[in-house]
């Protein structure tokens, strides 16, 4: 099952959206519009190259193993706000070149797994398919963020082919269990979302610190049992980043 939390590219939406924006420096040149829908036009095509991938491994696996490793996937394109939004932060000119040479999450696919051995199979599988490259790895599932986060991220550069021949564009895959996903929903909630008193939000951080152990135990005794009731292949390798 895939989740799309985002429209299809609709070039007047994001024309007016990029119109409406306050004064000439918070906009891109009027020029690259046009560049700019574009863009995002090879970015959802290389959103989908990659969850149709995703979803032949899972099917696959299901066919072969009698097991889905893919619990559900969700994908979404950033919105124009917040790509023009992180250029304005990271200091880089509003211009599509910086979008292309420097932003790798414009396109974000989320792949839920049933299972931690699920998140390495599935990743592993992908990247070692030949016409895609594994651009970076940040494995915090091996080392869990200081808050208790864990998931695994890897950005692909996949080829979307146009008239005008192949285009290699970057994805970023999150891959992680449902209660990888379960507490980051509700971290993501309480960073972003609350306006609680700082001793609170120490309070539930680490709360949420506690819970992030406790799901973790409860998630390695599950995986053990559907180990011995389940022969899927299995991996418990990092995937590596292709070698330039
Ligand atoms: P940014 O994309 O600019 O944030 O930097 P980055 O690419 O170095 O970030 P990283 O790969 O560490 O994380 C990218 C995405 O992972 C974020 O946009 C979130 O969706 C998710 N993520 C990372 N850390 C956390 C976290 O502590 N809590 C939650 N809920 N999500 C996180
Ligand atoms: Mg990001």
């Amino acid at each position: 099952m895939i989740l799309d939390r985002h429209d299809r590219i609709n070039s007047s939406q994001i024309k007016a959206r990029l119109e409406a924006m306050d004064s000439p420096e918070h906009r891109l040149p009027v020029h690259e519009v046009e560049e700019f829908i574009d863009l995002m036009q090879v970015y959802e095509g290389a959103m989908y190259e990659i969850s149709t991938k995703l979803e032949i491994l899972d099917s696959e696996f299901q066919v072969r193993f009698s097991h889905d490793p893919i619990h559900h996937m969700e994908r979404r394109l950033k919105s124009v706000d917040s790509i023009l939004g992180k250029l304005k932060r990271k200091g880089l000119p509003l211009a599509t070149k910086s979008i292309r040479d420097h932003l790798f999450d414009v396109a974000g696919i989320r792949v839920i797994c049933n299972y931690r051995d699920d998140v390495y199979s599935v990743s592993n599988y992908l990247s070692g398919q030949s016409d895609i490259e594994v651009l970076r790895v940040k494995d915090y599932i091996r080392n869990p963020k200081q808050n208790g986060y864990r998931s695994l991220h890897v950005i692909y550069a996949v080829p979307v082919f146009l008239s005008s021949g192949p285009h290699y564009t970057p994805v970023e895959v999150q891959f992680r269990t449902i209660a990888m996903d379960y507490w980051a929903s509700l971290e993501h909630a309480l960073r972003y979302k609350s306006d609680l008193p700082d001793a609170r939000l120490a309070e539930h951080s680490q709360t949420l610190l506690d819970c992030a152990r406790s799901l973790q135990n409860v998630e390695a005794q599950m995986q053990s049992i559907h180990r011995d009731i389940n022969g899927a292949p299995r991996s418990e390798e990092t995937p590596r980043a292709t070698q330039p």
